[in-house]
């Protein structure tokens, strides 16, 4: 990753943090001393990538309303605030996709729960420490990653 921002300190939250996009971005700021918490739902993996990288690692699923306060809480407990929000997770499968005539009515459902709804929740639950980090000057900022899909 080539970038003329300082990432040391910056403190990140990345959803989706176990596999493809959420991934290397986690390796990528780890490793410029960015201060990095993610999340997915495999602990095994959430496990495995903590360990790699130094980053903090959340088991939980943005698609259920039950899981977004206990994230946030774990976000903002193990990076001291927020400044970054990146909402990557994806429940859309792998590439390419199914066909439309392929596809459960149940993985639609959770495809929009976790790549659209999701992102919602979680960024009001950690709208109080993006807007600390706005009023200190450290430029809070949410990144929606989103599909043509
Ligand atoms: N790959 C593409 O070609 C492509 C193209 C355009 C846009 N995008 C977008 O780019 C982003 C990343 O895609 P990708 O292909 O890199 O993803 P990916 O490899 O499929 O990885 C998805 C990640 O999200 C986690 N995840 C899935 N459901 C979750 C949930 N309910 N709660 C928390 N974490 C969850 C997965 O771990 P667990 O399963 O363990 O939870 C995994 O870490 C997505 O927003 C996608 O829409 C991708």
């Amino acid at each position: 990753m080539q970038t003329n921002i300082e990432l040391q300190g910056l403190r990140v939250a990345v959803t989706g943090g176990t596999s493809g996009l959420g991934l290397a971005l986690v390796r990528q700021l780890a490793a410029q001393g960015a201060c990095v918490a993610f999340v997915a739902r495999t602990a095994a993996n959430v496990e495995r990538i903590a360990d790699e990288t130094g980053a903090h690692g959340i088991v939980g699923d943005v698609g259920k309303k039950a899981d977004i306060y206990p994230i946030a809480l774990q976000v903002t407990a193990s990076l001291g605030g927020l400044d970054v929000l990146i909402n990557n997770a994806s429940s859309l499968g792998p590439v390419p996709l199914a066909l439309l005539a392929d596809t459960e009515c149940e993985e639609l459902e959770m495809a929009l729960a976790v790549n659209l709804v999701g992102a919602f929740p979680l960024t009001k639950a950690l709208f109080g420490a993006l807007a600390a980090s706005a009023r200190e000057g450290r430029g809070a900022l949410v990144i929606n990653i989103s599909s043509d899909a």
